[in-house]
Parts: C-alpha cells; structure tokens; sequence
C-alpha cells in the first residue's frame, strides 16, 4: 500500500499513520519528523530547516525532494509506504508522481483528513502545553494554517480533480478516525491478509 495522507497542520496525520503503520504493515515517513530529526542531530541541514519551521513556513521543494528520494531509497519501503507530510506544493506532487513513475510504484491513495480550524488550534494549543513543540505556539499555527491554505489547498484540488482523492472526517476518537481511513482504502483486506 502507497499511501500519501494530506491535511492541515494538526489534523491528525502524524497520529493516524502511526496506527496504520501496523494495520498495513508499511512504514510511516513523515517529512516533518524527519527535518525535526535534523534539527535534533544540528546537522547543516537541521540548522537552516529550524529557522523556516519556526517561521511556520516550508523548507524549500529541492531540499524536500532530496530528502524524499533518500528515504524512499531505503529497504523497508519495498511493500509501500505511508507518506504523511509530503506533498505540500504542487511542485512537490509533480516531483513525487515522477519519483514514483520511474519507481514504478504508483499512489494507491490519497486521503484527505478534515478538521476544523477551531479543533486545530485547540489540539496545537493543548500540544504546546505538554510537549512545547516549537511550532506549535498559536501564532505560528496561524501562519502554518495560512501556509496550508495557500500552498497545500491546491495540492488537495489537485488529486480531487484527478479522482484520486478520498476525503474523511479527521474529528472523532482515534479508533474512529482510522476506522474511516481504512474504510476508503482500497482493498484493504488484501493488504492486510499479505502483509
Ligand atoms: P509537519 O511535522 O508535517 O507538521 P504539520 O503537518 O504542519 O503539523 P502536525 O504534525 O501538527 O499535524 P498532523 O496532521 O501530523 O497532526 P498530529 O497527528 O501531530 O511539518 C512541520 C514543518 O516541517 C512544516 O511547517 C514545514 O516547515 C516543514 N515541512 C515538513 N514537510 C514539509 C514539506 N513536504 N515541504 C516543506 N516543508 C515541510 O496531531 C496533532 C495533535 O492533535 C496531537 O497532539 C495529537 O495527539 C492530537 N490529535 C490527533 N488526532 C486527534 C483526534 N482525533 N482527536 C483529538 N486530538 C487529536
Ligand atoms: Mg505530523
């Protein structure tokens, strides 16, 4: 299963893949905890990246390809993926659908989560609180959101006018949620009887 989950920040992509990750035994990447891993570890890439998720803005695509195509590049992703953060431009979606044509490994689903900005504020909100991700102080999350709505928003359209975009509600418990993620999978079963 190749799987790319979209949605704004805060709306549950990060939670929802870590459970998917073992309902269909493909591994999670996200972009976001792999520049937070950057960040942490002060590599040259870290230092530069801190600054623009900071800013709440986003690190530029030839840098997020690059970091793409190496993960991408490792051993565990032979039966698929879960692609949580990635694409967030219409350049990245391009960049992605010709990774995966010359991979030969063609998107099975695109799942968009839909959460209120109300919700999203309060989860960041209760998340800085308790972890202090640096991110998630309100005023970057309003310039996150902002950034979502501005470049994100058509990456949505973008699979939505091609008929490859599922949509569910990202509001609920977490069993909930993923209930309605894998509800809209395709053939779910069979990836999870040969998993
Ligand atoms: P990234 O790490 O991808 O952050 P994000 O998507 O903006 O935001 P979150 O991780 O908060 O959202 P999420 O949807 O994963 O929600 P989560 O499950 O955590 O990116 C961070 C930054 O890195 C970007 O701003 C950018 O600078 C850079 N970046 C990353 N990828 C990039 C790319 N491709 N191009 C350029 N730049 C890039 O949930 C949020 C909270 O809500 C949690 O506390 C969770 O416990 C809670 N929660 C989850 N589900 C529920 C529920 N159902 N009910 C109640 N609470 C819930
Ligand atoms: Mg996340």
């Amino acid at each position: 299963m190749r799987l790319v989950l979209i949605g704004a920040p805060g709306s549950g992509k990060g939670t929802q893949a870590n459970r998917l990750e073992s309902e269909l035994a493909v591994p999670h990447i996200s972009t976001g905890d792999l520049l937070r891993a950057a960040v942490k570890a002060d590599t040259p890439l870290g230092q530069k990246a801190k600054k623009v998720m900071d800013a709440g803005q986003l690190v530029s695509d030839d840098i997020m390809l690059d970091i793409l195509e190496e993960r991408l590049g490792a051993g565990d992703v032979a039966n698929g993926f879960i692609l949580d953060g990635y694409p967030r431009t219409l350049a990245q979606a391009d960049a992605l659908k010709s990774l995966l044509q010359r991979l030969q490994q063609p998107l099975d689903a695109v799942v968009e989560m839909q959460v209120p900005h109300e919700a999203i504020v309060a989860r960041t909100r209760k998340r800085f609180e308790a972890e202090g991700r640096s991110d998630d102080n309100p005023d970057t999350v309003r310039k996150r959101l902002d950034v979502f709505a501005e470049q994100t928003a058509p990456v949505v359209d973008f699979y939505r006018q091609r008929g490859e975009l599922e949509t569910v509600d990202g509001v609920g418990t977490l069993s909930e949620v993923c209930g309605r993620i894998l509800a809209v999978l395709p053939s779910t079963r069979n990836n999870k009887a040969t998993a």
